[in-house]
């Protein structure tokens, strides 16, 4: 098996050491994973991802996230992209939320066409999610490939495992933490919200009555609150209306994020609590100031994530349709 041959070139090594420090992860992906037996593998998906930013540029972080929740649940499998009534898309975070399954669906028909049985379907999203933050505008990062699509999707390990909104920072440190990512990476991955929107329930809480007497949130600038109430009025028919967590820029992915989260602009709870412990504070004062910062850890952190939990050589199966088990 060449393809998971430890003897690479030496950057490769170098990689390994410097982002996950530990020999079981060392070399179990591969840059050039697929460059002898699919080598039109990352045009195929860079089109399919361009042209869908193109007719909806919300695509970009519509998949973007698909691969964060995939990833967070069962590690980076695909099976977020499994259909059924008690998978992941059923879970809270992705019912009548997540978006994006049939990009990766045009995508793998195309793949599998130009080279089939070869690609999985975890790969594909990690590659598309990357692509995604370089056509918003961001930077371009490589990604080791040779994840194997699992067998099961569940929605109740989604419901354990995938961060909310009203959850404590040390909350979703902790789901951070037990996926092997760290404090940084919590600040990093979360500057994601640079682009892309919010349905009103998920920060609605905040507007009106956030203390049980009748106050909003505090931690909410005034004139964003001012705007979000017209955006959201207190009633659930408000519910599902969409907000860009980022006014100012909502589909390019730079670090106005933090600059927000600095003024009290943040969206979410979640989000604004990056300011509510001087070690993360003073990281979100960092890349406010300096986007190219930003850029380099936000590549690095996403390669992280893109390692939790990945299933190699025969664990696993390269599935035919994203939606199903072979
Ligand atoms: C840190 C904990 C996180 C929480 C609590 C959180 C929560 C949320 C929520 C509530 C939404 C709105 C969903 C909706 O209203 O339908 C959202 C959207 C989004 N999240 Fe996160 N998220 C987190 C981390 C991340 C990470 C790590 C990424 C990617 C690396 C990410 C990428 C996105 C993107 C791009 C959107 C917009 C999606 C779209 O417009 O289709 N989030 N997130
Ligand atoms: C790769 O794509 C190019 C351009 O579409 C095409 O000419 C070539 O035949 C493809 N190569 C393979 C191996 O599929
Ligand atoms: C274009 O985007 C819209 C949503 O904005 C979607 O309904 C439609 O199916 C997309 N068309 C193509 C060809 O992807
Ligand atoms: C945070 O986690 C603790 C311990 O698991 C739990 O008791 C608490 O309800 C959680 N709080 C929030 C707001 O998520
Ligand atoms: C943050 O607030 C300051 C002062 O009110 C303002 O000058 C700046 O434009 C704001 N930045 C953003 C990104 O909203
Ligand atoms: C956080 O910073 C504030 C203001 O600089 C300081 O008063 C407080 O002691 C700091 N807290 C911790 C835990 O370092
Ligand atoms: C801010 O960025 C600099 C590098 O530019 C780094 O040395 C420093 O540790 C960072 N501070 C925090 C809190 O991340």
């Amino acid at each position: 098996m060449e393809h998971n041959s430890c003897y690479k070139l030496a950057f490769v090594h170098l990689f390994c050491l410097l982002f996950f420090m530990s020999p079981l992860v060392l070399c179990q992906l591969d840059y050039k994973y697929y460059d002898a037996n699919c080598p039109n593998l990352t045009r195929i998906v860079r089109y399919g991802v361009w042209s869908a930013i193109k007719n909806d540029t919300r695509m970009a972080a519509s998949l973007l996230r698909l691969h964060f929740h995939d990833c967070f649940v069962n590690g980076c499998d695909a099976s977020l992209l499994l259909d059924g009534d008690q998978g992941e898309k059923n879970a809270f975070a992705n019912r009548n939320s997540a978006r994006g399954f049939e990009v990766i669906d045009d995508i793998k028909a195309n793949v599998e066409k130009a080279c089939p049985g070869i690609v999985s379907c975890a790969d594909i999203l990690t590659l598309a999610a990357r692509d995604a933050v370089f056509f918003a505008g961001g930077f371009y990062w490589a990604v080791p490939l040779g994840r194997r699509d699992g067998p099961t999707s569940s929605d109740t390990a989604a419901n354990q495992q995938i961060p909310g909104p009203f959850e404590l920072l040390e909350n979703i440190t902790a789901k951070f933490t037990s996926k092997g990512l760290d404090l940084k990476d919590v600040v990093v991955l979360s500057g994601a919200h640079t682009i892309g929107f919010a349905q009103c329930l998920t920060f609605k809480s905040r507007l009106f009555d956030f203390d049980g007497a009748g106050n909003p949130d505090p931690l909410l600038d005034a004139s964003l609150l001012q705007s979000l109430q017209k955006a959201c009025p207190n009633q659930d028919d408000s519910d599902t209306n969409l907000v860009a967590f980022d006014p100012v820029t909502s589909s390019k992915f730079d670090n106005v994020y933090y600059k927000l989260l600095v003024n009290n602009s943040g969206l979410l709870q979640s989000d604004q609590a990056l300011m509510g412990d001087n070690t993360t504070a003073s990281m979100v004062l960092n890349y406010s100031k300096y986007p190219y910062l930003f850029s380099k850890d936000f590549g690095a952190s996403m390669v992280k994530m893109a390692n939790i939990g990945v299933l190699t050589g025969t664990n696993g199966e390269i599935r035919k349709n994203c939606r199903v088990v072979n």
